[in-house]
């Protein structure tokens, strides 16, 4: 019922939430084993029928998310972007924004939009070209009229448009720069421009800048220039940092797209996520820091440089 009829289950919940809150409702004797490490201790009280009722493992959120608050993705409808959402769901997140041009899910996302759109978050598709200032100014407005608190910023929005590099003119730069570079900048300044700061801001940038791939001589110049903002913010105190992804692909179950098929060092969605999470804590390092994610097989890839 809660993947088929979404709507009838939320129905139920809603009834059974205000029977609750009226004390209509008796709650079940608990038992509650905090953290995995105690996975023992609960399992030896079921086997040994020490209680009645339910028997409860609570894990803490890795992320500490603020439930109340609310999650901006830029490039949100693409895959990369929906795979984070879907985490951040996970994770306890309630309120989640999706930025991009068309408002739209890009065709690579698949069926994850459709899940992501059925559950309980509330989801904010809104089209936004984060390269005009204006469209951004009005996501400002936007933002502010709607009173919720943001409490992140994952800035994930690019433009594909590259070459290698004997062949990049100066239109390759511009359009790369003009989604992953200024993009940035304008979403930075909403945060100056009154009333929508945000506790920290991930920009995901390519490990294309630190190792360059051929073919995408744009992306990787456009990606440094991010990672030198994010430098700049943290040294100007923002709760900032770069993140070189490498490419994703997706085989545990998380997700039921493979990001990028053809890529020999895809990276495990789930580990991925694993991955972001050890960035974001690694936010309170008061220095500067541009994290690479993604496994590098120095073999093969000295052997090419040769
Ligand atoms: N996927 C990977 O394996 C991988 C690996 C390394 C790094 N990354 C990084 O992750 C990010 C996202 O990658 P992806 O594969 O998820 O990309 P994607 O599927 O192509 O999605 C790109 C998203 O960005 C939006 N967008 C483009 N220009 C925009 C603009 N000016 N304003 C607002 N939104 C805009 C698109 O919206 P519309 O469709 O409406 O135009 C779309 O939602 C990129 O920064 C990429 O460098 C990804």
């Amino acid at each position: 019922m809660m993947s088929e009829e979404p709507w009838h289950y939320n129905a139920y919940m809603q009834r059974l939430i205000s029977r609750i809150e009226q004390g209509g409702v008796n709650p079940m004797n608990m038992q509650v084993f905090c953290n995995l490490q105690s996975l023992a201790k609960a399992l030896q009280c079921l086997e040994r029928s020490q209680s009645v009722g339910q028997v409860v493992m609570t894990q803490p959120s890795v992320l500490s998310l603020k439930p109340q608050s609310d999650y901006v993705l830029s490039g949100g409808m693409g895959a990369h972007a929906i795979a984070i959402a879907q985490y951040l769901m996970e994770e306890g997140a309630k309120s989640i924004t999706l930025l991009s041009k068309t408002g739209r899910p890009s065709p690579s996302v698949g069926g994850l939009w459709q899940s992501l759109h059925d559950s309980s978050v509330q989801l904010h598709a809104i089209p936004c070209d984060i390269a005009m200032m204006d469209d951004v100014h009005a996501l400002g407005c936007q933002l502010r009229s709607r009173e919720t608190e943001i409490a992140g910023l994952f800035h994930l929005a690019e433009t594909t448009n590259d070459a290698i590099v004997p062949i990049v003119v100066r239109d390759h730069l511009e359009r790369s720069f003009s989604t992953t570079v200024w993009g940035a900048r304008h979403l930075n300044l909403l945060q100056h421009a009154g009333a929508t700061p945000w506790d920290f801001s991930m920009l995901v940038s390519s490990a294309s800048s630190l190792l360059m791939a051929a073919g995408q001589a744009s992306n990787a110049t456009a990606c440094a220039a991010l990672d030198g903002h994010a430098r700049y913010w943290k040294k100007a105190g923002e709760r900032v940092m770069s993140v070189q992804w490498s490419s994703w692909k997706d085989d545990v179950g998380m997700v039921d797209i493979c990001l990028h098929p053809t890529s020999k060092s895809n990276v495990a969605v789930q580990l991925g996520m694993a991955a972001m999470a050890g960035c974001l804590q690694s936010l309170q390092i008061p220095r500067p820091l541009t994290m690479v994610v993604g496994p590098l097989p120095w073999g093969s890839f000295l052997k090419r440089k040769q």
